[in-house]
């Protein structure tokens, strides 16, 4: 029996999400059979996603939120298949989680590896490597609005979809940027919002950053607005550190960094709640890829590195490390999978990555 056994919930889910789930669980497996009993891994896998809804009309059991509540971890994979309208399937399963479980910080680093290409050939030259802080329980996911609000009939439909900002939930999401840039390198914050178009919620949001910032002697922020971010990301790329944002303009900044390291394939994720009162979920930031689904060729490496994220939250450092420097050196030795101009499999890719460990 090992020192510590970690209770890990695995929600694979759909398309891809079932095949890079199974990576990291080997990945993790191998780390541990070599920890001399100092951790291992005790797993539960939960068969929800679409195929479950299809055959019970809900994306996971009505309970399926204490069913993982007593795990240490939810290793998930992606949601969505072409079947079933998105909305449905995101709804029911992942930002069920996400939000019944107030996993508030979503932490998406950009990492670029060795030996992959980055379509941003001037990156070359520096080694960029920040961290999206995306605030994971409100802002424009709140799910708040309705449909056909008078009942004006066909052609006439209103919708309103509101964004809820409180004061409460810019703090925290806004004072974990700054605490988690104290932990790094380059101490800098910069907060990304749109608060010349969206006068109320995101001047909130501004305000609370420049309270809390005050706060942070020792880091250096500024505050960009999210289209001139975007292009701040690809024109500077060495400028950022750590970049707070909210749940929609982080979810499509950290797309784009992922895409700018070479592929939505490498890009981890992890959905904290800080506090540690509910479990925590580690995820790749892709989804469930419909069009390369089961042929064997997924980029396992985003799943991988979320892995490692996971072992960093259970206290693991070294460890998560291992499996880091595994993927680098896997990447800089030519393996890669077809998303990055490679024909490696997954298989491949996690077996090389297993022997790096
Ligand atoms: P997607 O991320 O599934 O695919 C976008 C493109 O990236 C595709 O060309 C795909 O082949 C490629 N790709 C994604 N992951 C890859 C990997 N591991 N290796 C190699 N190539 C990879 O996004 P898309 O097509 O917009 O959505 C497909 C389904 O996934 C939808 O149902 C959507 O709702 C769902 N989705 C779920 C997410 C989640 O569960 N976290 C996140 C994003 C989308
Ligand atoms: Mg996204």
């Amino acid at each position: 029996m090992a020192n510590r056994v970690f209770r890990i919930a695995a929600v694979p889910a759909d398309g891809v999400g079932s095949e890079v789930v199974q990576a990291g669980k080997t990945v993790l497996e191998s780390l541990a059979a070599d920890s001399d009993g100092e951790f291992a891994f005790e797993w539960t896998e939960y068969p929800w996603g679409t195929d479950y809804y299809q055959r019970t009309g809900r994306m996971m059991p009505e309970d399926g939120l204490d069913q993982l509540r007593g795990s240490d971890a939810i290793y998930f994979g992606a949601v969505g298949w072409p079947s079933v309208p998105d909305h449905i399937t995101l709804w029911g399963l992942r930002l069920a989680i996400c939000q019944g479980f107030d996993q508030w910080a979503n932490i998406r680093p950009v990492t670029f590896h060795p030996g992959v290409t980055s379509p941003l050939r001037q990156v070359e030259n520096t080694t960029p490597d920040w961290v999206v802080v995306r605030e994971n329980s409100e802002g424009e996911y709140s799910g708040l609005g309705g449909r056909n609000l008078a009942g004006r009939g066909p052609g006439n439909e209103v919708a309103v979809q509101s964004a809820l900002f409180t004061e409460t939930g810019c703090e925290r999401i806004i004072r974990f940027a700054f605490d988690l840039a104290r932990s790094r390198q380059r101490k800098h914050v910069t907060s990304v919002t749109k608060s010349n178009a969206q006068q109320y919620g995101m001047v909130l949001w501004d305000e609370v950053f420049e309270r809390v910032a005050a706060e942070y002697p020792d880091v250096e922020s500024d505050s960009c607005l999210v289209d001139a971010a975007a292009a701040r990301f690809v024109l500077h790329p060495e400028d950022l550190s750590v970049v707070v944002a909210s749940n929609l303009h982080a979810d499509i900044l950290s797309d784009l960094g992922s895409a700018m390291a070479g592929s939505l394939g490498l890009a981890t994720s992890a959905n904290l709640n800080p506090e540690n009162r509910t479990p925590s979920m580690f995820e790749p930031v892709h989804g469930s890829a419909p069009d390369i689904a089961g042929k064997g060729i997924a980029n396992p490496i985003g799943a991988i590195g979320s892995a490692a994220l996971m072992l960093s939250h259970f206290g693991l450092d070294e460890p998560a490390s291992r499996i880091r420097h595994a993927i680098n050196t896997t990447t800089a030795a030519g393996v890669l999978p077809t998303d990055l101009g490679g024909n490696a499999t997954s298989e491949r890719i996690t077996k090389t990555i297993v022997d790096h460990l």
